[in-house]
Formats: structure tokens, C-alpha cells, sequence
């Protein structure tokens, strides 16, 4: 029986996936092992640290659902997510930043016409009114591309958090397609900052380490137009307490607009407003290349592994 030492058994192990046909994943594991490793040699961890951890990894996937996704929480509030969002988007040449996916993007993306409200069932929110345009880098409009969005409700939880999911289904998310002009629009309510689910093991870990669990107020954007990079994004709200100190670190300058409020009798489309109202305008520049976009959580839960 071979004996390893701390340093031996290391690259014991590394060896052992040297026959790895796919030579990606070959070098993604052996790299794993090494810094779990040298994460292990480095905090000298105890077995009920290690014990703890799988404890915890264990919650964490047992809290999963076809609508929640723990794990992406956790990929977040680590700044994982955001590290892979910037070893891929080095050079964005003009194209709008990218930000994180997050955990909400779940369900159907019901594909609605231009001017629709995504939010008719909230009774309490002030109307938020978003006009955007797709184009290339040259600004020239992209027409027929499918945008989705999706934004917590002004009580800070997503529709696939509440109750009513079950009753109204999707709410404040939807698709829409730009027209001749790269252009697309609609209603919703204003969101507001909330904090990221604090009732599973990544929010107990938030709190017990005295971090925030807050976002800052903000619209997701996912916009996947052929021949081009899919772009994976948020705009978010200027003037938000918590723009500053984003749980999952996510805020980038460009992506945060300016939301102005007005009072105007009728909004952009010409449809009288009854209320004053927000006005969100946006452009997101699409970089040429490709790739796949993310589907949302529940179609995903469909498909062959
Ligand atoms: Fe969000």
C-alpha cells in the first residue's frame, strides 16, 4: 500500500484523472483538487470544520427546488458568480457590461406585446414605465431579438418567493422582441432593494457573519440576439441605499440609470397614465460572437442531462 505525505497525496490524487479522455475536464479537476488541497493545508481544517462544510453543501442542495436555486445563491453571495462573469467578458468593446444571472430566473418567460404590464396584479407599486433598443456596436438597431426581464415586486420578493405564484403564476417577468427598430417597451411596477432569500443556509451564513443581505433596486435584462454574445445583465436604479455595497457584488457603473419620475398624463406609448410615474430608458449594445444563453430554471428542469 503506497503512504502519501500532504504534499504526495496531492499529486497522487491530480494523477489519478490523467486518463481523463476530455482534456478539459481532465485539467478543471485536477485544478480543483489542488486548491481544495492547498485550502485544506492552508487552514489546517478540523474534521468538524470539514464535517461542517459537507453539513452545510448538504442544506445547500437539499434547499434546491424547481424554482429555487440555492446554489447559484451561494455561487453569488461569494463572488464566484461575478469572477466567472469577468474571466469572460474581458474585453467588452463597447458592448454593455454584463452582471450576474442570479437565482430568479425561473419559470416561463411568457412572450408579450410591446407596451404590456408585467406586474397587473400589484395593487401597491409605483408604475414604472422601461423604453430600450438593442443594437450592435455601431448602434445600428437589431430587430426580432427576445429580451427577457424579470425584477422583485416592491415588497422585495420575486413572484416564484410568494404564495400567488401558484394563483397569478409568472409575474413581473415576461418577453419581448424588438421591433424594426431594435426598440421595445413596457410597464411595471418600480422595484425595490430587497434582501436575497435569508431562509436557507447561504442567508444564515450572511447573518451570522454579519454582512447585509441587501440588493440594490434593479430590472433584469437577459438579451439573446443570433450572432451575437448573449448578454446577461441588470440595469439598476440610481440613488439605491445599497448601490454601493451589493450583496453579490454585482453593480457595475454603466449598468446603473437614472430613473426620473414624472407626471405627465400619458406615458411614451400615448396611453394615458392615471397616476404619476418612473420612466427607465436603456440601450444595450450587443457584442458580435456567440454562445448559449441560460434558460430559465423550469425549462431547464426538462431537459436530458
Ligand atoms: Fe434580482
Amino acid at each position: 500500500m503506497p503512504q502519501f505525505n500532504e504534499n504526495d497525496l496531492t499529486a497522487a490524487v491530480v494523477n489519478s484523472f490523467e486518463e481523463t479522455p476530455d482534456p478539459r475536464a481532465k485539467f478543471l479537476l485536477q485544478e480543483l483538487v489542488k486548491s481544495l488541497h492547498d485550502y485544506v493545508r492552508r487552514t489546517d481544517l478540523t474534521f468538524e470544520e470539514w464535517e461542517y462544510a459537507i453539513e452545510f453543501l448538504t442544506r445547500t442542495g437539499q434547499t434546491c427546488t424547481p424554482i429555487r436555486q440555492e446554489f447559484i445563491l451561494l455561487s453569488d453571495v461569494l463572488g464566484v458568480s461575478m469572477l466567472v462573469d469577468a474571466v469572460n467578458h474581458r474585453e467588452r468593446e463597447g458592448a454593455t457590461q454584463t452582471t450576474v444571472l442570479g437565482p430568479f430566473y425561473v419559470g416561463a418567460h411568457k412572450e408579450m406585446s410591446h407596451g404590456s404590464d408585467i406586474s397587473p396584479h400589484n395593487v401597491t407599486g409605483e408604475k414604472l414605465f422601461v423604453q430600450s433598443r438593442v443594437t450592435d456596436l455601431k448602434g445600428r438597431p437589431l430587430a426580432g431579438v427576445p429580451v427577457d426581464v424579470w425584477h422583485a415586486d416592491d415588497d422585495g420578493l420575486y413572484d416564484s418567493q410568494k404564495p400567488s405564484y401558484g394563483t397569478h403564476g409568472p409575474t413581473s417577468r415576461a418577453r419581448f422582441v424588438s421591433d424594426n427598430d431594435g426598440r421595445f417597451f413596457f410597464r411595471t411596477i418600480l422595484p425595490c432593494s430587497y434582501p436575497i432569500p435569508t431562509d436557507g443556509p447561504v442567508g444564515e451564513m450572511i447573518v451570522q457573519t454579519r454582512r447585509h443581505p441587501m440588493r440594490p433596486a434593479h430590472v433584469h435584462f437577459l438579451v439573446n440576439a443570433k450572432g451575437y454574445e448573449p448578454l446577461i445583465t441588470h440595469v439598476f436604479i440610481d440613488g439605491d441605499k445599497y448601490i454601493d455595497s451589493d450583496a453579490v457584488f454585482g453593480v457595475k457603473d454603466e449598468l446603473i440609470a437614472k430613473v426620473e419620475k414624472r407626471s405627465d398624463p400619458r406615458m411614451p406609448d400615448g396611453r394615458e397614465a392615471s397616476a404619476p410615474w418612473h420612466l427607465m430608458s436603456y440601450e444595450f449594445r450587443l457584442k458580435p460572437g456567440g454562445g448559449t444563453a441560460p434558460k430559465p430554471m423550469a425549462a431547464r428542469e426538462n431537459e436530458p442531462a
